[in-house]
Order: C-alpha cells, then structure tokens, then sequence
C-alpha cells in the first residue's frame, strides 16, 4: 500500500504554492537573497528587528573559540520582556495570548496583558525564595498556563530552567534536579490524562529524596486537587504565594550569552545530556522560524502547536517563538482521544485554529481510526500545517494535507533537534514548491551539507552524514558541566562542522530527505530514546544478566523500543513463565525512566549474537524484530546463534 502510494508519488510530488497564499506570505525571495549575499548581516538584522534590546549589539559572531560561540554578545536583552511587557506596551495587552484548553473540558483565555501580570507576580515570589541570576530551577508541570508562566518568570529574573517532562519517573527526575544542582522544583498536585488525575508531587518528593539535597523549596500549583504529602517550610502553594504577590516587577536586561535553559536529551550513553542554550541568538532563531515558516500573520492566526513544554518543541514554538512574536495560540493539556477521538478537531473548530504544528506519529494514528472522525468538523479556519519529529511519510503528508487540510494548504515538514534550538531545514511556505517526505531545504542563514565518513562532501543523490557547516544563533552553547562531552559527540567527528547524528541525502532538485539517525538513539513519537539508556535500566533489575535494545520500527510511533534479556541463571528456574518475567520487565523500565521508555517488547532468550571480540550485533536483532530476513551473519561468533534467538522469539 505504502509503496503504491510513494510510488504515484514519483508522478506528483511537488506541489507549487497556490497563487492566493503566495501572494500573502510572510516570507519572500528576498530573504533567502539577503542570507545569500551577507548571512552574518542578515542575522543581526532579523536580531534587531524581531527584538526589542536593551543594550543595542555591535558584534553579532565571535567563532574565535569553536565549538563555543557567542551571538549577539555585547548586547543586552531580557527574554521575558520580549515576550510580554513589550507587546503591552505597544498596544496588545488585550490580544489573547493563549487559549487554555483542559483535558476535562474547563478553559482560560489570557491576555498579553493578563500572562505579563502573572508572570511578574511570580518572578517577585522567585527572587522572595532565593532564586537569583543563574540558579537553577525544575520544573515538573502538566501542559497548564503556570508551566509557561514559570518558564517566563525564571527567564525574567535571570535564573535557568531545566524542564522535565510530566511523564518521566522519580529517578529521571531526581539525576536531573542533581546535574543542574537545582534549588527550586516547579510542579503541580497532578494533572489530566486519558480522563484521570495523575499525580506530580509524590514523585518531586520521592525524586527530591534520591537526590544530594541542593532543592530548597517546592512551589505547587493546584490542578488536580488530588491529596499530596506536604513538607512544611519546604512546600509552598502556587495559589497562596503567586496569587498574592506584587504584579509590579521591572526587569533587567541580561547579555545576550546569559543561559535560559537547560534541557536534557538522549544521547548514546545511558546519561542524558543537559542541552544548554542561550538568550538572544536562541530568541531570535525561534521567533525568526515561527514568523517564516508558520507564515504568521498574528492580528489574524490561530496557531497551535501540539508539543509539551517538556519537549524542545515546547519551547522554541509554544513558550518562546509564538510570545515573542505576539501571537495567538491554543494550548491543550490532555491526550488526543479523551473524552473522544476527535477531541483536536474539536479544539481547532473551537478556536478557529490556522496554524497546526504536529508530529508525524500522531497524524499517523489519526490516519488509523479514520477520516470519518476529523470530518465531522469544521476544520476550514486551517491554513497550513507543520510537522516535526521524524520524518514524514509521504502517504501521511498527503493524508495530513488532504483530510485535515482540505487539499490546498501547505504542509511543512520541519527537521531540528534539541541541539539546534530552532528550525533548521524546512519548506518556506509561499515561495518553496512542496515535496511530501522530504525537509527539503536550509531556511535562509543557515548551512548545512551532506559528508561521507571521512568528510568529504557527498556528490549527487547518494546517502552520508548531515552536518551544519556554520554556527547559527539558537545553537547549543554546550552541554551542562560537560565540555569534553560537548566537542566529543558533535565536533571530534568533522572538526569545526556540528555532527547532528542523522542520516541524509540530496535529491535531484537539491532537496534534503532525513534518512533517521545513525547512532544507537531511536526515535519514538518524534521523541529520543538512548539504547544504552534503556540497557542500563534492564540491566539493573535483579533479574536480568544482559540486554539488547534495538528501535524497530513501528506503523505508529516510528519506532518502537524492542528488548531482547537474558535472565541470570540463579533466576530462571524461578520464573516459569517468560511472559510474567517480559512483563515485569516492561513495567521496569517504565518506573525507572518514565512511560515513553517502555519497551514494546521484551524477548526472553538465551544468548545474544556477538562479535567475536564481543560486541552486541543489534543489525541482527532488529531484522528480527522487524520480521527481516536475517542478514550478514559471517562475522559472529557462533553463527548458528541466530537460529537459536529466532526460535525463541517466535
Ligand atoms: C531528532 C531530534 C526537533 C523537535 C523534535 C525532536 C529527528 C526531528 C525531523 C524531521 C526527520 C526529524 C532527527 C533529529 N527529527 N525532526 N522533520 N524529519 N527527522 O527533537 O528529540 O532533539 O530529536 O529527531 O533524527 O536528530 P529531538
């Protein structure tokens, strides 16, 4: 079917900007041009303009120390600022900044003027605990408007943030308060999911008592309303401090290298890395690519990005590109399905939404239950449409485009990671001819190439290694407390050139297509998930004497986390039914990392195939949990070992 499909495809895969949007659009020719012909100027240009500073820059790049570079930086400016007071100030403090959608159907509309006095409220109750400039602060909240409130109010005072997603367990929560050293924990009693209240706060106080003790306070918002242990003195309402506090609070400015945050993803090895990045550079890129690529138009958009604040797409394009560039925007809490499935077509009908910015697993799913669900609503206030995470099938491109929306509108397909901060590569609507599957092309400002191996730069339309070849504003400036780990796994490879970790070629036309990642990170849901971690993590259950993790990939989510444990001896007599002991597994590995790292199964086999010098060859163990044929076996140790797992797993 998909084949078929991708095949039709090769007649009709590219789609020209229909004359109406293109003659609208935001973004025109003249941009790429200006990029072209001064790429530095015409950063600093979009710095200046998109920005309001309160010192003015007069450097915009200084690379004389790579990998560690520095934007903007005798410039001064406070993120907050730039995303609230100023947009009062010129007018705008009635515009509905955020349209908060509950999963159990309550809501809140909030004005620029409205998000400015609360976010000064709780910057006043910050600096009252303590917090001051470069402390750190976690935050463990559900998608509420405090989550973004509390992001805001540590960007203003100066302090960094390192959220942590809602879903992640006690233990990932507690070696990431641990690595920042954070003195503060933002969360909440529990939130709404699937129709329940899951608890947050048992897990900050179980977290906080794994930890080496640097958290003084905990700061709680009431949403669930769920009963929660309190430690006094320790614990605060959210309701009994930042309701009460002063609304008047002026701001500094900060140097546009001061950090805003933190936020750690999988790498290779079982320890996430703390993704580090900056004030003004970062600013400028995400509002930049939320203006352009999103073709805002924010007197009349409707834009909603489904994204979790605890996910960098949270960041860069619910927090901080749409605030900056004074937009409207929805914000839901909930799941997808709940109380119904086409609770999302619901919510755009509601809102009049405009702009849709999704993930590729969740178009997919949608694709599984039916068109019939989205078209019993009226989804024609929709005028383009996004998508970030992993590549796009062209199948679900078309169908994303088709019956969601309405046939004509464009579908950008954006590639970027947590490292690069901002959009990348992407389509411009209104000026790019449209390709169903590929990124297609470097927004303006930004270079990237394709390098075989040995870096040399690949020629025509074969496969290689995608690189950034020149600095760009919303970098990574680092990894927290770790500058070897910075230069080793982004820089050793191809010197001065940033090594993203993906696979990629160049079509005909030029245009990019992402061929997944290279390194043992799988991707599930558009989210990262490190074999190495989840390794450890069965590895530490008193059952398990060794494990393989593979990503295999799956209809729906991309990917899917795929285990193969040998269990220690001393326990097998014990466990007579490989099902319970796959099980228990399972449920491990969900408590010690947190939902998303759960396998989707986990075979109980005897032996692993190995090299002789004893590496794990995962190739083979994902052509089995593929249903592949078995490949090139010659280099293992035992090679009729194959044959034994494949008996055991089937
Ligand atoms: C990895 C980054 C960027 C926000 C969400 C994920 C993959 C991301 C695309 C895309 C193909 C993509 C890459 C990348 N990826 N977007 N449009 N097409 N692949 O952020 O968790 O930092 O993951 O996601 O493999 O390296 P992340």
């Amino acid at each position: 079917m998909t084949v078929q499909i991708d095949h039709a495809l090769e007649e009709i895969r590219r789609f020209r900007p229909s004359p109406e949007f293109a003659a609208q659009a935001v973004a025109d020719e003249h941009l790429a041009e200006a990029a072209r012909t001064d790429r530095l100027g015409f950063w600093a240009d979009q710095a200046r303009e998109l920005l309001d500073w309160e010192k003015p820059f007069t450097r915009t790049l200084d690379w004389s120390n790579p990998p560690f570079a520095k934007w903007f930086d005798d410039g001064e400016l406070n993120v907050a600022v730039n995303c609230l007071d100023r947009h009062v100030a010129a007018g705008l403090g009635d515009r509905v900044a955020i349209h908060w959608e509950g999963e159990p159907g309550d809501s809140r509309d909030i004005t620029y003027a409205e998000l400015t006095a609360e976010v000064k409220q709780a910057a006043n109750v910050l600096t009252e605990l303590g917090v001051g400039e470069g402390d750190r602060v976690a935050i463990y909240l559900p998608m509420i408007p405090e989550a973004i409130v509390s992001m805001l109010a540590v960007a203003r005072i100066g302090a960094i943030h390192s959220v942590v997603f809602g879903g992640f367990s006690a233990d990932s929560l507690a070696s990431r308060i641990d690595d920042a050293e954070a003195s503060l924990v933002i969360t909440a009693d529990g939130g709404y999911r699937k129709g329940k209240v899951f608890p947050l706060k048992p897990t900050v106080d179980e977290a906080i008592a794994k930890t080496a003790g640097s958290v003084q306070h905990v700061l709680v918002v009431r949403r669930g309303e769920n009963e929660v242990p309190w430690t006094d003195g320790r614990d605060l309402w959210w309701h009994e401090t930042v309701a009460d506090a002063s609304a008047q609070h002026e701001a500094q400015g900060f140097t546009a290298e001061h950090p805003l945050f933190i936020l750690y993803t999988s790498g290779t090895t079982g320890k996430p890395k703390g993704i580090l990045h900056t004030s003004g550079g970062y600013l400028t890129q995400v509002a930049f690519t939320h203006k352009n690529v999103f073709d805002l138009h924010p007197e009349t958009d409707v834009y909603w990005c489904t994204a979790d604040v605890g996910w960098i797409t949270g960041h860069s394009y619910v927090v901080y590109g749409p605030l900056a560039n004074g937009a409207t925007q929805v914000v839901y809490e909930g799941t997808p399905d709940t109380p119904h499935p086409g609770r999302w077509w619901e919510i755009v009908e509601k809102y009049k939404v405009s702009i849709l910015y999704t993930a590729p697993t969740a178009i997919r799913s949608f694709m599984k239950l039916g068109r019939q669900i989205p078209q019993a609503f009226n989804l024609r206030s929709l005028r383009l449409l996004g998508s970030v995470g992993e590549p796009i099938n062209p199948e679900a491109w078309i169908w994303y485009r088709h019956v969601i929306g309405g046939g004509s509108i464009p579908v950008v397909d954006t590639w970027w990671q947590t490292e690069t901060g901002a959009i990348m590569i992407s389509a411009l609507p209104g000026i790019t001819d449209l390709k169903p599957g590929s990124a297609q092309v470097p927004i303006p400002g930004i270079s990237v190439d394709i390098l075989s191996d040995d870096g040399t730069p690949v020629e025509g339309e074969g496969g290689g290694l995608l690189v950034v070849t020149e600095p760009w504003p919303s970098m990574l400036r680092g990894i927290w407390g770790d500058p070897e780990r910075f230069k080793e796994t982004y820089w050793e490879k191809f010197g001065d050139k940033y090594f993203a970790g993906d696979g990629a070629r160049r079509d005909e036309d030029g245009d990019i297509w992402l061929l997944g990642r290279v390194d043992d990170v799988m991707n599930v849901s558009g989210h990262r998930l490190s074999t190495a971690e989840i390794e450890s993590s069965l590895v530490a259950h008193p059952w398990t004497a060794e494990a393989a993790v593979v990503g295999a990939s799956d209809e729906t989510t991309g990917q899917a986390v795929v285990a193969f444990v040998i269990l220690k001896a001393s326990q097998a007599e014990r466990i007579n039914d490989p099902a319970e002991a796959s099980e228990e597994l399972r449920r491990h590995v969900s408590a010690q990392i947190g939902a998303i790292a759960r396998p989707r199964q986990v075979f109980i086999v005897n032996e692993l195939p190995k090299t002789r010098s004893g590496k794990i060859m995962r190739r083979l163990l994902r052509d089995l949990a593929e249903g592949r044929e078995i490949g090139d076996t010659t280099t293992l140790a035992d090679t009729s070992i194959m044959q034994v797992i494949s008996a055991q797993v089937r």
